[in-house]
């Protein structure tokens, strides 16, 4: 695994208050005010997965690999070699027209540390020391004690980009790199790049900036009283979820969440996910063109633990639907649904209030 990509961040945010005005993006979005963000953190030393999931406090490591796309089987001191980049999944919060993480993670200060060495070495960049500063209001940025508290508040949003399904992505600018560049890589335009991050001149940025970067998302058909309803997964990164029953992934030919039972666990404890004689994400082929999915729909736990799931008419026969143009309920998307890739793949999705794993 040359390039890590993405790290997830998962916190518990039901216990802390989120931090006060600290976050820089744009976040106006209230109906919901709390989604899945990501941060690419890129340290300047090698280190492990592990450590990235002490420092962000992750509480599952699951959630980790997942972000990353990498095997669930991937052990803890797993090496994240100097200056590539992690992905971290986290809660955001949406207030006051910003966005940052809730109160996590919490970096206790060392001997020797400085709010500056910790934004920009210890988070990489992720933060100022005067978001940190203002974060815990810390009024002396040059008097901070060993072993206190310090919240970081990470940069994020929740908010819509166009008519997209997104999932935003705090990127550190490296030396050298054009706002062209990073659109290219991350599959956006520079034009929303600017848009977003209110910049004018494409020339003005500088190395170490954070960019707000919209990663498109797959969409799906998860009904609307699901717990995971708000459930958006960037383009090659995977979830589970419904209790880790199901596992989804996100394929940029499709855009469509492509759902089935996640291997390795046990159907005791999963209810059954079928559509009639139908397994989930088993298809039928009912003529040349057409075949029938059936496809995840959300899960309750409401009275008992039960997964939803719908029957899904997929036209093999037409063009391939832009991710803007994808219809939201009967879907007819282009059939791409490779199960069986899956296979050594397990990973975990945190759901934006709970049922987070240990491991
Ligand atoms: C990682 O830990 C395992 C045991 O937990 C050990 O066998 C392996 O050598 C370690 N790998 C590295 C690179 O430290
Ligand atoms: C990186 O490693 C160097 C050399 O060990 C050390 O001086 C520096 O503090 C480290 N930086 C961070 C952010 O840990
Ligand atoms: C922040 O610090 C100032 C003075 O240092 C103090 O008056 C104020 O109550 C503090 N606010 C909070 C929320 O702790
Ligand atoms: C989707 O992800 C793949 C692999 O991670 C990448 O090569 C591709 O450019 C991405 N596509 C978009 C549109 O982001
Ligand atoms: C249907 O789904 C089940 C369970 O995921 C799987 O074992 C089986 O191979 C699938 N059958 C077909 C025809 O795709
Ligand atoms: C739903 O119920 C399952 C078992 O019945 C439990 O493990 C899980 O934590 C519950 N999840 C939520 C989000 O309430
Ligand atoms: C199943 O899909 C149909 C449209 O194809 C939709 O009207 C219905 O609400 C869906 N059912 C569930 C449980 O999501």
């Amino acid at each position: 695994m040359t390039s890590l990509s993405i790290l997830l961040l998962s916190i518990s945010f039901s216990l802390f208050l989120p931090f006060a005005s600290a976050a820089r993006f744009t976040c106006t979005a209230k109906n919901p005010s709390t989604c899945q963000s990501l941060v690419g953190y890129t340290p300047v030393n090698a280190t492990t997965l592990g450590a990235v999931r002490s420092l962000f406090q992750l509480r599952s490591f699951r959630s980790l690999l997942a972000a990353n796309s990498l095997p669930l089987n991937t052990p803890q001191n797993y090496t994240v070699p100097a200056l590539s980049t992690v992905r971290v999944r986290f809660p955001c919060y949406c207030s006051g027209g910003s966005g940052s993480s809730f109160g996590l993670p919490v970096y206790k200060v060392r001997p020797g540390d400085g709010l500056d060495a910790i934004a920009r070495g210890v988070f990489a960049g992720l933060v100022t020391y005067e978001e940190v500063a203002k974060a815990n209001n810390i009024s002396d940025p040059n008097r901070i004690e060993v072993g206190q508290q310090i919240k970081i508040p990470l940069p994020c949003s929740c908010d819509m980009v166009g008519a997209d399904p997104v999932v935003h992505y705090a990127h550190v600018a490296a030396a050298g790199s054009s706002i062209s560049g990073i659109a290219t890589a991350f599959g956006t335009t520079e034009d929303t790049l600017m848009k977003l991050n209110g910049i004018t001149d494409p020339k003005s940025l500088q190395a170490g900036q954070v960019l707000d970067v919209p990663l498109e998302a797959c969409s799906s058909s998860i009904s609307t009283t699901s717990l995971d309803r708000n459930m958006r997964v960037p383009n090659g990164s995977y979830v589970l979820t419904a209790n880790n029953c199901i596992q989804c992934s996100c394929s940029s030919t499709t855009w469509q969440l492509n759902c089935g039972p996640t291997q390795g666990i046990s159907s005791l404890v999963c209810p059954a996910a079928k559509c009639g004689d139908m397994y989930l994400g088993n298809t039928s082929s009912n003529s040349a063109c057409d075949s029938t999915l059936c496809s995840y729909a959300g899960y309750t736990n409401s009275t008992s633990f039960t997964i939803f799931t719908n029957l899904t008419t997929l036209s093999v026969c037409n063009n391939v639907a832009s991710p803007v143009s994808q219809p939201k309920a009967s879907s007819a998307f282009r059939l791409r649904l490779g199960l069986s890739s899956w296979s050594n793949l397990l990973f975990l999705f945190m759901l934006a209030c709970s049922a987070f794993i240990g491991s």
